[in-house]
């Protein structure tokens, strides 16, 4: 049944204690309260260190920084410090007491659980922010994933104006 053709996703970050994966399952579920859904694959150590943490950071990174974000969806955390393998500096976060973030993020969501809802094969997480940073730059250059082993950034822009149709709504056939 499962299909990937709603990709692509932007992909994300989740870093929890010295531990990171890449993530493409992830959406902002609220504003007020802030926070974050986010699907979990059951394998994952992150997982673990989710259930055994109760915090997470999800952050962005450029364009520039995909070799080893992708990277590390490869290694677990279980056998390897991913970021003494990737060569990635850490940095604490801010309001977090356990988790660290890999350097050079767009944008940082910093996050505690606030409710476990219903899982399948992955686990939902439904975290809450208590700190954020970045600018609307976070916007420019993301890393978006288009299933199995492909990547893309943005390539054509376009605002929505309400009031003028510069465009016919539908392309001729
Ligand atoms: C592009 C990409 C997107 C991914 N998205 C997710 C995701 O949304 N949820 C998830 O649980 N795993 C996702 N993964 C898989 C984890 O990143 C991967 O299993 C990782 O090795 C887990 O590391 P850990 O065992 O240290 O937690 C993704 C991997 C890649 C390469």
């Amino acid at each position: 049944m499962y299909r990937a053709f709603f990709y692509p996703m932007r992909l994300a970050l989740l870093a929890v204690g010295r531990n990171f994966m890449p993530m493409a399952w992830w959406m902002p579920a609220s504003k007020e309260p802030f926070r974050f859904l986010l699907a979990v694959d059951r394998k994952n150590h992150t997982l673990s260190l989710l259930r055994e943490l109760s915090e997470a950071a999800l952050a962005f990174y450029p364009w520039e920084e995909r070799a080893w974000v992708v990277r590390a969806g490869y290694l677990t955390g279980r056998r390897v410090r991913k970021a003494e393998r990737l060569g990635v500096a850490l940095r604490p976060a801010r309001c977090l007491a356990h988790t660290w973030v890999p350097e050079g993020a767009l944008a940082v969501f910093e996050l505690k659980v606030a409710e476990w809802p219903t899982d399948g094969d992955h686990a939902l997480f439904m975290g809450e922010v208590v700190h954020v940073e970045g600018s609307s730059e976070a916007k420019e250059r993301p890393i978006l994933f288009l299933g199995f082993r492909d990547f893309a950034t943005l390539g054509e822009r376009w605002r929505f104006r309400p009031g003028g149709a510069k465009l016919p709504l539908r392309e001729e056939p």
